[in-house]
């Protein structure tokens, strides 16, 4: 447990991507997904719990045209930097999606076994189409193939925090991309 006074920023070895070239990509992807959907009157943006809720807020605000937007809470880590490959939904949709184009909002591919997981489940339900809009992408790690269809960065094979991402649950509201100092872990 970090104290309340503690400087979060001090456990922090690099940025790997700052605020402002985080903005300026979100600004592109609202734009490109605007482009493609722009023969469609209907667009539900799913955003994956909790990683994905301050990309979902960017995101939303980038995106002008009309959408929807719905929340799923999808858990797969405990308190460390592995996948467990157990994924459980632990928080659903509202509503039914048949008949919807849906856009899945993630915050991250690592091993593909969340997303994989979820667009099975989506696609049981019908869905007039499926897509999957991700803001960071670490390939290298890839163990189950997942179609991505939009992508904001690529990253190295390297654990990150920050702008909705944690470790343990802290760092989530960092405004930038970083990797953590190696202390940090050995904390655990
Ligand atoms: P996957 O199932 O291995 O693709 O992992 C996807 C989920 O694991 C993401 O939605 C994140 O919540 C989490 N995750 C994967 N890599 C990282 C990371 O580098 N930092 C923080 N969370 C991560
Ligand atoms: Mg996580």
């Amino acid at each position: 447990m970090t104290s309340a006074d503690h400087d979060l920023n001090q456990d922090i070895a690099k940025v790997l991507i700052d605020e402002k070239k985080l903005q300026d990509r979100i600004q592109e992807l609202g734009q490109i997904v605007k482009e493609e959907y722009k023969h469609e009157d209907d667009l539900l943006l799913i955003c994956v719990l909790k990683g994905a809720f301050m990309f979902l807020a960017d995101m939303t605000r980038a995106l002008d045209r009309p959408h929807e937007l719905d929340f799923m809470g999808v858990s797969s880590y405990g308190a460390s930097t592995e996948s467990s490959g157990a994924v459980r939904i632990v928080l659903d949709l509202k509503q039914d999606i048949a008949g919807r184009n849906v856009l899945i909002v993630e915050d991250i591919i690592d091993s593909g076994r969340t997303l994989d997981y979820l667009r099975r489940i989506l696609l049981a339900r019908s869905p007039s189409s499926l897509r999957i809009l991700t803001l960071l992408d670490k390939p290298e790690r890839r163990e189950v193939d997942v179609p991505v269809d939009y992508t904001g960065f690529h990253i190295p094979n390297e654990f990150v925090v920050g702008y909705g991402l944690d470790f343990a649950e802290i760092y989530r509201n960092l405004p930038y991309i970083a990797v953590l100092k190696p202390e940090i872990f050995a904390h655990l």
